[in-house]
Parts: structure tokens; C-alpha cells; sequence
């Protein structure tokens, strides 16, 4: 293979609207033998007026298309600034970016089907229009990657078990890539797997919960529970914490997926409801979300996927592989699991999504497709995807 390596960036914000990561990989090769190597990420944050908007915006508030509109474009830019910040912190020339693969910012993402004037319709949209990040940085772009995929019949997502089928598969241990972003999703990758056998699905809420009580109950001033400080210091409330257990999300039967849509606003109107009727303090409930969101993650391996399939390793990426209770309360309920930081395996926890959308660019880009059927529920093989060539120099 004497393909000469291209220096890829991946952007990728998910639903947490914290901000913008953003990876730089070097890759050559096809699969099964594509060589990646993550050379540096960072992150870049949102400007407050722009993440109050996206939050107003995918909680499903009314919106004109012109604010619309506007959204995208104003996000586009802050995306190519992104990417131009990135390159400075890395200091590499943007002329010297072969490609950015930009996964934008969803704001509404419907897998499944419903009626919709007349006809069975499914349709997702990230913002953060790709087609204006080539003028600035002079980068060729990918985006909009869902959409190949629903026009086969798929969900759209998840689209990052295809690049935790190349970084992850092996041939001695199942494994299990879990992200702990707004909400939790997990990629079952089971011994010696082909691609076929990979499934994945969401397990429930990651950091979507716990942010928004902790940004509550601080009025703002903090919008995450920055290494558990604050559920460290609540008590353990079992008989509330069962009574999240018993969320209806959790008995589906996956392909299943979730987002702001259900466990936004209202979710977490019903939480302070339970914590009023448990006589719960705002520590209390912030550490009843935490635990949560860890055993609604053991809820679904236990449920879904152990019975099937031995895994020896459970792989945490996103930023809630930063908060030690998450993963404290994962090792001590899934006995016989190795749980392990993804930085453990060669992957910093919060490059992993960027770096994941650098590969599926990477992929599109030589024309191949990167969708898994199994996991998206797709017909067959799609290429993601829509090219936006950098103007001629
Ligand atoms: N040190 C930390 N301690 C606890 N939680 C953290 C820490 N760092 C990040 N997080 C959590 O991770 C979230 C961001 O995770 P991220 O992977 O960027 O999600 P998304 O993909 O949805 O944007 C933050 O909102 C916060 O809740
Ligand atoms: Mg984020």
C-alpha cells in the first residue's frame, strides 16, 4: 500500500451542544487495512446566544425558516472557524487538510418512519451548513451524512459503529464501544466480528439529565458536574433510583434510538416531581441521575446483548467517561467486564466522535460506503454523505 497518507479533520458536536470537537488523523489504506493514526483534537466552544438557540431549537420551540435558516449558516461559520482554530493549535496549514468530514449539529433526527402529509416519512438535519466551511479554510468538506442512509430505508444513525468496527473489532474478546455524550449509545462488537454481526443502539440519557439539573439547581452558573462533585456529596435514594429504572425506553427492543426529544425538558420536570415526592435535595437528584445513567447502560447489556454475546471489554468514550462515579458504578455492576477509558486503547475520550467523522469522510471520499445495515437498519451499503469542493486555487 503506497497510497500517500491524508491529513483528514473530523468535527463532530453531538447533544450536549457543549461546542465543537474537532480531530486531526492521518489515513491511508482501505478497509480492512485502513491505517489511521489520531495526531491531535481539540475543542472549540459555542458562543452562548448561538447554544441557547440550538437548545430552543431542538427541543422542538417554533421556529420561522428564516431563523432557520440563519442557524445554519451562522453555525457553518462557526464550524470553518473551528476548523482554522484547530489547525493553529495543531500547527499544521490548513492548504496542507486534504478533507474535513463535518457532522454539523442535528437539531431534529427522525429514524423511524411516521405519517407525514399522506406518506411514510423519516428525515434528519444537521446544521451547520458544510457547503460554506470550503471558502474560508480551503478545505474540500464532507457533510450531511445521515441522509444516504435513510433514502435506503435506514435510521440514519448510529453512523460511528462502522469506524468502532475498524478501531475496535477482535479477534480474541467481544467488545462494547460505549459513548457517554447527551445520551448513551453502544456498539456491540462481538468476538472476532464481521461487519454484519456489529449492532448497536441507544441505552438511554449519558450527560442530557445531569447537565440540566446541575444547570438548574445553579441557576446557570454550572452546566455539568465536573468530575461528580456535586452526586459525590448526595445520598443514594434506592427506592428513587428504581423508579427511574423503570422508564418504558429501557424495555424496548433495540434498534432503538433517543435524544432531546424525549428525555429533554419534560423528562426532567418529571424527575424534580419524583425528587419532591422522595423529599430528594438537588445533590440527591443529580446523584440519582448519574447512577441512572450508568445502570440504564448495565440495564441494556443485561437485557439485550449478554445473553447473546460474551464481552470481555467495555470501551467509554465522550465526556461522561470523565465523571468517576459513571464509571465506577459501570465496573462494580458488570462483573467479569473490563471497563476501560477509550484513551486506554489509543483514543482520548473526547476525540473519538471527531475522529470518528475524519474516517467516514475518509471513506466517502473514495467513493465507499461506511454505513453498517446491521446497526442502521439500511437495505444495504450506502455512501454518506455530500461533497463540497474548496474553490480553485
Ligand atoms: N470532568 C467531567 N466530569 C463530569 N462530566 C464531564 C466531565 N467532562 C465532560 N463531562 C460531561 O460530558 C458532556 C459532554 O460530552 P460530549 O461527549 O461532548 O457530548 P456530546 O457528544 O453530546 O456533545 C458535558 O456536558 C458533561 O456533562
Ligand atoms: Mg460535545
Amino acid at each position: 500500500m503506497n497510497e500517500k497518507p491524508m491529513p483528514v479533520l473530523g468535527m463532530m458536536s453531538g447533544t450536549s451542544a457543549d461546542g465543537i470537537d474537532v480531530a486531526l488523523a492521518r489515513i491511508s489504506g482501505a478497509p480492512p487495512n485502513l491505517n489511521a493514526k489520531l495526531l491531535g483534537h481539540t475543542s472549540v466552544k459555542f458562543p452562548g446566544a448561538v447554544r441557547k438557540e440550538i437548545f430552543r431549537v431542538a427541543e422542538q420551540h417554533p421556529v420561522t425558516a428564516g431563523a432557520l435558516s440563519q442557524l445554519n449558516f451562522r453555525l457553518g461559520e462557526v464550524f470553518a472557524e473551528a476548523a482554522i482554530a484547530a489547525c493553529r493549535k495543531f500547527r499544521i496549514a490548513p492548504k496542507k487538510i486534504a478533507l474535513i468530514g463535518s457532522h454539523g449539529q442535528t437539531i431534529f433526527h427522525q429514524g423511524k418512519t411516521v405519517n407525514f402529509l399522506g406518506r411514510p416519512t423519516a428525515s434528519t438535519l444537521q446544521t451547520g451548513e458544510p457547503a460554506i466551511i470550503p471558502a474560508p479554510t480551503s478545505i474540500t468538506t464532507v457533510g450531511d451524512f445521515r441522509p444516504a442512509d435513510i433514502a435506503l430505508g435506514g435510521q440514519g444513525a448510529p453512523l460511528v459503529p462502522y469506524v468502532d468496527y475498524l478501531l475496535y473489532r477482535h479477534p480474541k474478546f467481544g467488545r462494547v464501544s460505549l459513548n457517554l455524550g447527551g445520551i448513551a449509545n453502544i456498539t456491540i462488537l462481538p468476538r472476532a466480528t464481521k461487519p454484519q454481526q456489529v449492532f448497536a443502539f441507544d441505552t438511554g440519557p449519558a450527560n442530557m439529565l445531569i447537565d440540566a439539573l446541575v444547570s438548574r439547581f445553579t441557576r446557570g452558573r454550572r452546566r455539568f458536574d465536573e468530575n461528580a462533585r456535586l452526586a459525590s456529596q448526595g445520598r443514594s435514594l434506592p427506592v428513587l433510583l428504581d423508579d427511574l429504572l423503570r422508564d418504558p425506553y429501557l424495555q424496548l427492543a433495540p434498534p432503538k434510538s433517543t435524544g432531546r426529544e424525549y428525555y429533554g425538558h419534560a423528562y426532567v420536570k418529571k424527575i424534580l416531581a419524583l425528587g419532591r415526592r422522595h423529599r430528594a435535595g438537588p445533590n440527591d437528584l443529580i446523584r440519582a441521575a448519574t447512577l441512572f445513567t450508568a445502570l440504564s447502560v448495565v440495564d441494556a447489556l443485561n437485557r439485550f446483548v449478554l445473553p447473546k454475546t460474551q464481552i470481555h471489554q467495555l470501551i467509554v468514550s465522550g465526556g461522561g467517561a470523565h465523571n468517576p462515579l459513571i464509571l465506577a458504578q459501570l465496573s462494580a455492576a458488570l462483573p467479569g467486564v473490563e471497563v476501560l477509558p477509550s484513551s486506554r486503547l489509543g483514543v482520548p475520550e473526547d476525540a473519538k466522535e471527531a475522529y470518528a467523522f475524519a474516517l467516514l469522510a475518509y471513506e466517502t471520499f473514495h467513493q465507499r460506503p461506511a454505513n453498517l445495515p446491521s446497526a442502521t437498519g439500511a437495505g444495504g451499503p450506502a455512501i454518506l454523505g455530500k461533497i463540497s469542493y474548496a474553490p480553485p486555487s
